[in-house]
């Protein structure tokens, strides 16, 4: 197998740096009522670092148990997915479980990193670059909440493949449970541009985190270390630094708590006493006890999840949980 194109080297741009419309995301969710701000705008460099710090708490399960079940069954998945994969990977990270599976894909045909962050998309070229040294790689800096196409090599269609250069099956892989800060009609709104974009014989590969007793729940999002809190108040060090604003972040306590109703984890940040803030031009008021709604992390059953991906154009090949049934990887292709 050779290259097919040139790494194409994501050009360096400021680090930490929000778009534009995350930075308008910001203002606008803080001047709405009740407050609210964007979940995208907790990886900033301390945060994806405080995210990686996460991952190893002992109350933070997501991660190894999705890692696990990966390790156990990436021979059945692979198998599943079957040969010449074109492997898309909507925020890749550091790409450890991108590695398992793409260890036991057979001969996979491309794959395509997708990244906002230019920074992060180069490293996870290198990454795969050194690791896999015979495989295609096909950078796409894209925010992969919004629609983006292909890269021209590897377009598809319901027609078919026919006129494509690189030969191949397109399978999104979505680790991670990411897919949980959407709300489900937004989810399922991105599973159909995807379902759309991979054509007649796509695939998908999803990491959804699975309902259980609030107890446990809770303790994943509200470590005993305090971690989580210090993810969740570094929304306001990053607001201080990118708007000039003067958040004490320290006079907000972490809250999560999980809405059994809507199967969600909510995370916000609760203003001790009332103050005042400024951002920009603008001056918050808050009251006592008022709280900005910074994240949510939707848990599903595997029917549950199935039938929302049905929506979406998705039928189910198989699935696989660990023996505690906290969280599920569900093999898809196109209906
Ligand atoms: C990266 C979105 C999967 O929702 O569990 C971890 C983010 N927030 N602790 C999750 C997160 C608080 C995480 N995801």
């Amino acid at each position: 197998m050779k290259r097919t194109s040139p790494l194409h080297e994501p050009q360096d741009v400021p680090e930490d740096l929000a778009p534009t419309s995350l930075r308008l995301a910001v203002l606008e969710g803080l001047l709405d009522s009740p407050k609210h701000l964007p979940s995208a705008y907790l990886y900033d460099a301390r945060g994806s670092a405080l995210f990686e710090r996460i991952c190893e708490l002992p109350e933070y399960y997501p991660t190894r148990t999705e890692l696990a079940i990966l390790q156990t069954h990436a021979g059945d998945m692979a198998t599943c997915i079957g040969p010449r994969a074109i492997l898309v990977e909507p925020g890749s990270g550091a790409g450890v479980k991108t590695a398992l599976l793409l260890e036991r894909l057979l001969e996979p045909a491309a794959y395509v990193p997708v990244e906002i962050s230019p920074t992060a998309l180069q490293a996870s070229v290198r990454a795969m670059a050194t690791r896999f040294a015979h495989l295609p790689i096909h950078p796409l800096q894209a925010d992969f909440t919004q629609a983006f196409t292909l890269p021209h090599a590897l377009r598809r269609g319901d027609a078919g493949r026919a006129e494509a250069e690189i030969d191949g099956r397109v399978v999104f892989f979505f680790p991670g449970s990411t897919i949980g800060n959407f709300d489900p009609q937004h989810a399922q709104a991105l599973l159909t541009r995807w379902r759309l974009l991979g054509g007649a014989d796509a695939g998908l590969l999803i990491g959804v985190d699975l309902r259980k007793s609030a107890a446990v729940l809770q303790a994943a999002y509200d470590d005993a270390q305090g971690v989580t809190a210090a993810f969740n108040r570094n929304l306001l060090v990053r607001a201080n630094r990118e708007f000039a604003a003067d958040f004490a972040p320290d006079s907000f306590d972490h809250l999560a708590r999980y809405d059994s109703v809507q199967g969600r984890i909510e995370m916000h940040l609760r203003s001790r006493e009332a103050q005042v803030v400024h951002i920009a031009s603008h001056t918050l008021g808050f009251e006592a006890g008022e709280t900005i709604h910074t994240e949510n992390s939707y848990k599903y059953t595997l029917d549950g999840f199935a039938a929302l991906a049905a929506l979406a154009g998705w039928r189910l090949d198989a699935q696989w949980t660990d023996p505690l049934r906290r969280f599920g990887v569900l093999a898809m292709r196109a209906a």
